[in-house]
């Protein structure tokens, strides 16, 4: 089916209804109001009330993109959290709705499942020392997915993040257009805030670009890291560009030794970019850990690459050429994620 361009003054139930039918069989709807009607409004469910997960919710609400469900194990936090924001939201002029609840029925009819819950590191702990722990939480949080929200898209953020992915993805058996991780725009947005202090330029100046896994292996590409158009290897000398790319490479390490737990505003805000793009299907291409299989040479993993984000999660994988060294930390990146992979498989987890 085609595009309906909706521009209205005064919509009545029955409008709403009948484009509620057209937007079922297919028609994407494009409104002209900037703001949301209520049928149209989307809904977002959010599994773990920590740092991150209850920033995120907030973002969503103050936004106005979604209605939020915030699911924890402690029901009270949850609870707690997603009253508090409810109650700031006649300040911001928003009027969404935010449930807090310790109960999966209530993620039903998401558009989007974000996944947060997990234990975070410590200091001196690498995201990999989280396997054990976290995969025991996340395949049971999987399996609440399949059964209460099985046409959602999942977006992963717990850590280890790449072998989590691909854990939501085997126990859900969703097609691999609707699991997707966030690391690759935090590491990318990361990288970018470093070299815009060091350069004296605008973030928004900065198209940066980091694949491979959120991890020790991370793959910043300074080739296609470009300052108005330029790559930033032609602008940084490569002595400082290194120690960029390190502290890029231990970004979530810094602020964990500075604030003694991880981060959570630029995780938030990245996931929130990711939600954006897929609820309003606008392809903006970002890196995002994706399930490969064949793309740029590598099969069977979830590895950081850049995608087009739209309605159907993963729209496609854009296809970069790579040189032979940004080839090798790639595959390199690959190797590492499969060994945990296989950890995971080695689990049994159902
Ligand atoms: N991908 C990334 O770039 C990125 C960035 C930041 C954090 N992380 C990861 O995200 C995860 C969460 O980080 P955080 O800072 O929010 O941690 P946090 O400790 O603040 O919150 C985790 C929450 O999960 C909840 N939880 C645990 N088990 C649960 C279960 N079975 N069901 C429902 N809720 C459960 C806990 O009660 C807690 O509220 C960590 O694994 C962290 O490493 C990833």
């Amino acid at each position: 089916m085609g595009q309906l361009f909706v521009c209205w003054t005064g919509l009545g139930h029955g409008d709403c209804s009948a484009m509620q039918q057209l937007a079922a069989q297919g028609l994407r709807i494009l409104e002209s109001n900037p703001f949301t009607v209520d049928w149209m409004r989307r809904k977002v469910s959010v599994i773990g009330a920590g740092k991150v997960g209850s920033t995120i919710a907030h973002l969503l609400a103050l936004k106005g993109m979604a209605n939020v469900v915030l699911v924890n194990r402690t029901v009270g936090i949850a609870q707690g959290i997603a009253l508090d924001i409810a109650e700031a939201l006649p300040v911001e002029m928003s009027d969404v709705e935010v449930v807090g609840t310790g109960d999966y029925a209530a993620i039903a009819g998401s558009d989007i499942v974000v996944v947060t819950a997990g234990a975070q590191r410590k200091e001196g702990m690498s995201r990999d020392d989280l396997l054990k722990v976290n995969a025991d939480i996340i395949s049971s949080i999987a399996a609440e997915i399949k059964k209460h929200a099985p046409e959602s898209k999942v977006i992963v953020i717990t850590n280890p993040l790449d072998a989590m992915v691909y854990l939501v993805k085997k126990v859900t058996g969703f097609d691999r257009d609707r699991v997707i991780g966030m690391a690759g725009i935090l590491d990318s947005s990361r990288f970018s805030s470093f070299i815009a202090e060091e350069v004296g330029v605008s973030v928004k100046d900065i198209h940066p670009l980091v694949l491979g896994s959120h991890g020790d292996t991370m793959v910043p590409l300074t080739r296609f890291t470009t300052i108005s158009g330029k790559p930033v290897s032609d602008i940084v000398d490569k002595a400082k560009l290194d120690k960029i790319i390190e502290r890029t490479r231990n970004g979530g390490a810094e602020i964990i030794k500075l604030e003694g737990s991880s981060a959570f505003y630029a995780p938030a805000s990245s996931v929130v970019r990711m939600i954006d793009s897929i609820l309003n299907d606008r392809k903006d291409v970002v890196p995002c850990s994706v399930y490969v299989d064949g793309e740029y040479g590598l099969e069977g993993v979830f590895i950081g690459l850049p995608v087009a984000l739209g309605s159907k999660g993963v729209d496609r994988i854009v296809d970069l050429k790579l040189d032979e060294s940004e080839m090798k930390m790639l595959s390199d990146s690959a190797a590492k994620i499969k060994s945990l992979m296989q950890q995971v498989d080695a689990m049994q987890l159902k």
